[in-house]
């Protein structure tokens, strides 16, 4: 593993050994104090962010390292240079690269470039380390994943992707509810397709929430309208009205199923206060799971071979 940019690039030793990696670091953080000491992380962000920026600058201070915040309007990436030349200048100063960006061959191109890890902290298309502090919470409150049933209620967007690729090397069943038009990207349901060939795998694509929320174990949901998408807002939140996750629609899933989201949540919209605020609501150890499986990605990354 040299990147972190998208599930799918993983290999099922990978994607079980981040996993249990976590499991230790969050179990004993203080055995790795020094794993990544006088290290140093660029996260270059060109949206907003709490739990990314957060998560991934307090997982390296754990860690012994430290982590240097560049905001939209400092490097002005793609627009004052190009990324290209971004990883070529990182690389000689760093050890490593996060990422977050509007197009997907944006971190693409700067992972060419740069010889030092790059992790993917989200684009258009991807949000990888969401879906695997998803997965790591889903095996904390479940025990297991193989043979999960997680529904996807909304957009089939960067979150609903990676949990595609995550469920597939789980061999969990994900079913995807999304208005017509909105359904997650063909090559990303092909790709997920593939790789589930083998570890028992399956996917429900539907238009209708109920179908999808079923006897799941986990309900999940994202905002309607993703971070670059702001001028859609309005449109989306008529289009989506019939796929918000309330109590009615919760009480369709199986009797001790969770609700997730990978926030920030748009309360009132696409999930009501009464099930985030509930006792089946995960969201905040989805957060805080964001840290301690970060920093196993970075370890892995970045730490001795
Ligand atoms: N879930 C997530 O990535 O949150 P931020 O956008 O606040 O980083
Ligand atoms: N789909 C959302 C996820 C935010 C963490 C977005 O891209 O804005």
């Amino acid at each position: 593993m040299e990147d972190f940019i998208s599930i799918h690039d993983l290999t099922l030793y990978e994607f079980h050994e981040i996993l249990d990696l976590s499991r230790k670091i969050k179990k004993y953080p203080h055995r790795f104090r020094q794993s990544l000491k006088n290290k140093i992380l660029a996260m270059v962000f060109q949206k907003p962010s709490l739990r990314t920026r957060v998560s991934f600058e307090v997982g390296m201070l754990e860690l012994g390292g430290q982590a240097i915040y560049l905001a939209p309007a400092d490097i002005q990436a793609g627009t004052r240079e190009t990324f290209f030349d971004i990883g070529k200048n990182l690389e000689r100063w760093v050890d490593g690269i996060m990422i977050r960006t509007f197009a997907h061959e944006n971190i693409i191109e700067l992972a060419r470039a740069a010889s030092i890890p790059v992790i993917n902290g989200l684009s258009d298309l991807l949000h990888p380390c969401q879906a695997m502090a998803d997965v790591f919470t889903l095996k904390e409150k479940k025990g297991n994943l193989a043979g999960l049933k997680l529904a996807f209620i909304g957009d089939g967007n960067n979150v609903c992707h990676s949990l595609l690729f995550a469920g597939a090397k789980a061999g969990m069943t994900i079913a995807v509810a999304t208005p017509p038009g909105y359904e997650p990207k063909e090559e990303i349901v092909k790709m997920a397709l593939e790789d589930g060939q083998t570890t028992g795998f399956k996917l429900i694509l539907t238009h209708n929430p109920e179908e999808a929320v079923a006897g799941a174990d986990a309900v999940y949901t994202d905002v309607w309208a993703s971070m670059g998408q702001e001028s859609e807002r309005e449109i989306r939140r008529q289009i989506f009205a019939p796929y918000q996750v309330n109590q009615a629609l919760m009480s369709k899933a199986a009797p001790q199923a969770v609700f997730m989201h990978c926030l920030p949540a748009h309360r009132g919209e696409e999930v009501t206060d009464e099930v985030i605020d509930s006792a089946q609501s995960i969201v905040y150890d989805q957060a805080e799971n964001r840290l301690h499986v970060q920093k196993a990605i970075m370890l892995l990354l970045m730490g001795k071979k």
